[in-house]
């Protein structure tokens, strides 16, 4: 359902979710544009796309920064030829800390990078993709935090997220006319490995193993093979008739399955 040849922008695709989504987009044929801060993650994942005989392009971007990214979209087009698809998908959480002491450095530099560098991202593809006129598909990464508020981040992680929620609505109604389609994913706790202090999104291995036997009705955090299917979907062909939606997926994390487990069988 995807066509071969076509281009695709998978941003923050150094690592975790961005990587193993550029490679989904790239077992399928489609050329991708690697676009992260970390230079040499990023340059990793363009090697891996085109040793499996698919053109990659790393492009080290700072996707806070309009500047940056109008001239990263310029040379992607320039060297993969064209630009289909964009995946808004890099972040920072900033933490955590309670409200009153949250800074308003920690505020605005989190929501520079991920609800206007989405922003920036989006619009750079979508004037390309508008002048190539054969429509296009973009899928933004926002989080269950969006919906119900973060489990580890601050207010800022979850006001980005519901943020990037209403940018794909604007966008969607804006760029249907055009045949751009633009939707929208709020994963819940996906596995991206234990960073170098131990932790991941704050966590220590057996607080995740707490939560993911206690709050997800599937009994496990997700992979992050499993968003990047989805992200595949969205982009597709087979996803031709959906734009401006939300998909979930959370592993049922968000279902009103916790008491139940309490409950003695019947
Ligand atoms: N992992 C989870 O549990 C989870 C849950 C819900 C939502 N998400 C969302 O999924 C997306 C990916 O998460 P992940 O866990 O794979 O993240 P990750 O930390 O593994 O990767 C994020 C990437 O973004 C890059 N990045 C950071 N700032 C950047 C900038 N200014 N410009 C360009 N690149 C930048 C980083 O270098 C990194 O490679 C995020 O949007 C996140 O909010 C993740």
């Amino acid at each position: 359902m995807m066509q071969k040849g076509k281009v695709a922008i998978v941003t923050g695709a150094a690592r975790g979710i961005g990587k193993a989504t550029a490679l989904a987009l790239a077992r399928r044929g489609i050329g991708v544009g690697v676009v992260d801060i970390q230079a040499e993650g990023g340059e990793a994942t363009a090697e891996e796309i085109r040793a499996l005989g698919v053109p990659s392009l790393a492009v080290p971007t700072d996707v806070a920064d309009s500047g940056q990214v109008d001239a990263m979209v310029e040379q992607v087009k320039a060297r993969l030829g064209r630009i289909d698809m964009l995946v808004n998908n890099a972040y920072i959480s900033g933490g955590y800390a309670p409200v009153p002491e949250t800074s308003d450095e920690v505020w605005n530099q989190v929501l520079a990078v991920n609800l206007s560098g989405y922003f920036y991202c989006a619009r750079a593809a979508a004037r390309v993709m508008m002048g190539q006129g054969e429509g296009g598909a973009i899928v933004n990464i926002s989080s269950g935090a969006g919906l119900r508020g973060s489990i580890s981040a601050g207010v800022q992680y979850s006001a980005s997220k519901a943020g990037i929620i209403g940018l794909t609505k604007g966008l969607a109604a804006d760029l249907a006319p055009y045949g751009i389609r633009v939707n929208c994913i709020a994963p819940g706790l996906i596995d991206t490995g234990l960073g170098a202090a131990g932790r991941w999104s704050g966590w220590t291995r057996a607080e995740v193993e707490r939560y993911e036997k206690k709050e997800i009705a599937l009994g496990r955090v997700g992979r992050p093979e499993e968003i990047a299917e989805v992200v595949v979907f969205l982009l597709s062909e087979a996803a031709s008739y959906m734009t401006g939606e939300v998909v979930v997926v959370d592993g049922g994390a968000s279902l009103a399955h916790k008491r139940k487990k309490e409950l003695p069988p019947t």
